[in-house]
């Protein structure tokens, strides 16, 4: 049976008096891509800032390896890759150096740092400072500084937020890389595609509260109530026809008699069930 990494037990965190997490319990296995979805203020940076020990709960447990994230050890740090806006980048730096300052902090093979960089594919730009990156290559330093040192498990808080698709692209090419070499993955996003592509498993946030969780397919499918297909057919005709056997019928008879362009079941999306559980989307 695979073990649980991160096991979230009745969670509870009060900002100023408002309850930013309310009762959030939660596991993820070794080896698991695990998506936390929510729209902005939902409160998945507070979740991740919990996980990674950066703040305390209010009440309930937050373990990662077993152990409580109030007290993680050094070592237990030291299995932890941790992707959030401007973490630990030193402007004046340049990429190389960043990393090579964590290297000797961490007593990591320097040879690696050559490796990440052409890996996060910043071998070109190894001697420009942090602060005069674009953000698409700032994330990337970011990532090659979180996963230098081999973490077992990797956060990532919104690792691709307004990054081009081809960037995007290939940050997710190396999450699915790490993951086949054993990481366990925690990221954040408020972007549906990216959960639905990326994630074994999803819990989607609202206000604070797990109103769904799951695999995104799964949880689609859960919520695709009427079943319709829509057909667009060579002569320029749309149909949408919901499933009963009269509009079975039709189908069939349409995809005889006409030349078809395409047919698609509208199941719904993550957005859709968003939308439809809270009544907001998620943007
Ligand atoms: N240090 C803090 N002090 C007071 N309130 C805070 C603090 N950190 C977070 N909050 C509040 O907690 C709520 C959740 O914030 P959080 O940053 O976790 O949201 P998020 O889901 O990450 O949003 P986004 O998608 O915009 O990053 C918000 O209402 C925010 O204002
Ligand atoms: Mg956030």
């Amino acid at each position: 049976m695979k073990e649980d990494v991160i096991c979230l037990s009745r969670i509870t965190k009060t900002y100023d008096g408002k309850n930013v997490l309310n009762d959030i319990s939660l596991k993820i296995k070794k080896n698991e891509i695990f998506g936390l979805l929510g729209p902005s203020g939902a409160g998945k940076t507070t979740i991740v800032r919990l996980l990674t020990g950066q703040i305390n709960a209010d009440s309930g447990s937050a373990e990662v390896f077993e152990e409580n994230t109030s007290g993680l050890t050094s070592s237990d740090k030291r299995k932890i890759g941790i992707v959030m806006d401007n973490y630990g980048v030193y402007e004046r730096l340049s990429c190389k150096d960043n990393l090579e300052l964590f290297a000797r902090i961490y007593n990591i093979d320097p040879q690696r740092i050559d490796f990440v960089l052409k890996k996060v594919g910043l071998a070109g730009e190894s001697k420009k400072a942090a602060g005069k990156l674009s953000k698409g290559m700032r994330q990337r330093l970011i990532l090659g500084r979180a996963i230098l040192h081999e973490p077992e498990l990797l956060f990532l808080d919104e690792p691709t937020s307004g990054l081009d698709p081809v960037t995007s692209s290939h940050i997710h090419d190396l999450l699915f890389e790490l993951r086949e070499n054993g990481t366990t993955i925690f990221l954040t996003t408020h972007n549906m595609n990216e959960a639905t592509k990326m994630c074994d498993n999803i819990a989607l946030l609202n206000c604070g509260k797990i109103i769904e969780y799951g695999n995104p397919k799964e949880i689609c499918s859960r919520y695709n109530t009427d079943f319709s297909v829509t057909v667009k057919t060579i002569d320029g005709k749309v149909l949408c026809l919901k499933k009963d056997s009269e509009n079975w019928k039709k189908l069939v008879e349409v995809i005889v008699n006409k030349d078809i362009l395409s047919i698609h079941s509208n199941e719904p999306n993550l957005e859709d069930v968003f939308l439809q559980v809270t009544g907001r989307g998620l943007e």
